[in-house]
């Protein structure tokens, strides 16, 4: 067989993908560590630690350099303490390589970093793409009061590095409430610069 087959999915409102090659959930109990309120997440993680927080539906044709891989994530709604429940995040192995999101339904943050601790968050609504530029950090928040759909697309030979957040302490930037229906960004005073840590 000398050439890869077409495919097509279908892609449900409710984030489910048929036809997806691969799924892999989240539950809250896998999210320990995240949140700068660890009270409020063992609160939560008692209560709801086996229930699934995000799903991501993909499908992978391979992981030859020059393919893609699409898929949708599908994060629920939330708050833990004051932050909005968001995905673990990474930097593509890879880091020169891209990724596009686009909103499907729900209301949500794409943040993003460099490694130099710089920050841009930038807000999804249904209908919205945001362009993770290569060498950006990238996590998903759900900001809204119902599931945060996305659709993703990136080259398929990217790979995903979590620890970089993790060696930092997390993210830069914690989303929370603004206390109008809305969100803000405020600094996440766990966060160790990675020049300072010597982690990069
Ligand atoms: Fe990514």
């Amino acid at each position: 067989m000398p050439f890869p087959l077409p495919a097509t999915v279908f892609l449900h409102p409710n984030g489910e993908m048929d036809g997806r090659t691969r799924r892999y959930q989240k539950r809250f109990n896998d999210l320990a560590g995240l949140f700068l309120d660890e009270e409020a997440f063992r609160t939560v993680a008692a209560e709801r630690g086996d229930v699934v927080a995000y799903q991501v539906d993909e499908y992978r044709p391979s992981d030859r350099a020059g393919d893609v891989i699409f898929g949708t994530s599908t994060l629920e709604p939330g708050r833990i303490g004051e932050e909005f429940l968001f995905t673990r995040g990474h930097i593509h192995a890879l880091g020169d390589r891209p990724e596009i999101y686009l909103c499907q339904s729900g209301r949500g943050v794409m943040l993003m970093e460099l490694e130099d601790g710089t920050i841009r968050a930038e807000e999804m609504t249904p209908g919205k793409l945001v362009y993770v530029a290569p060498f950006w950090i990238h996590r998903s928040v759900n900001v809204g009061d119902e599931p945060l759909v996305t659709l993703f697309c990136y080259p398929a030979d990217a790979g995903q590095d979590y620890g970089i957040i993790e060696r930092a302490g997390g993210m830069a930037a914690l989303i929370v409430p603004d206390g109008a229906d809305g969100w803000k960004q405020v600094p996440n005073p766990r966060y160790r610069p990675r020049s300072a840590a010597g982690a990069a």
